[in-house]
């Protein structure tokens, strides 16, 4: 059986491809789903990718992971700097969290610079673009792997 990997993609993050490509860059967040899914697959993961601009259904979407996903990835777009309640969400459920960011956040405005979520994150990946979604993918298969071995 498939481990799943949820993988989360917070507010703006649907208007990819044409939303600031200096910045994010010329892909679609349909093409980092299909990147995300292909590369998943050949790790022994399903992926269930989703993106909401609500606050809130991503917390729902957090607390639904329980029992049902092995990991999330999450790229919280602006609700990284300010979410408390998407912090609580992925402290609840007690999941591996790889948090991604397409940009390098640390090289931006002052106020990217500071993340809610890292602290609930096993780890963080940002500034290599949709790359960063299969790196963390990548992460996840050796944790699981390594679980399932000891
Ligand atoms: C982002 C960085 C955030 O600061 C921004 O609000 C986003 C996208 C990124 O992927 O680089 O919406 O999370």
């Amino acid at each position: 059986m498939s481990d799943t990997v949820l993988i989360l993609n917070g507010p703006n993050l649907n208007l990819l491809g044409t939303r600031e490509p200096d910045i994010y860059g010329a892909e679609t967040l349909a093409d980092i789903e299909a990147a995300a899914a292909a590369h998943g697959g050949g790790l022994g993961l399903d992926v269930d990718f989703r993106q909401s601009n609500a606050e809130g259904e991503l917390v729902e979407w957090i607390q639904g992971a329980q029992g049902t996903a092995a990991a999330i990835v999450i790229n919280a777009g602006a609700y990284t700097h300010t979410s408390v309640a998407i912090l609580d969400a992925l402290l609840a459920v007690e999941l591996p969290v790889l948090e991604v960011h397409l940009s390098n956040i640390y090289q931006r405005d002052e106020f990217r610079h500071h993340s809610y979520i890292s602290k609930a994150a096993t780890g963080v990946i940002c500034g290599l673009g949709s790359q960063g979604y299969l790196l963390a993918l990548d992460a996840i298969a050796a944790r699981l792997n390594n679980d399932k071995k000891a």
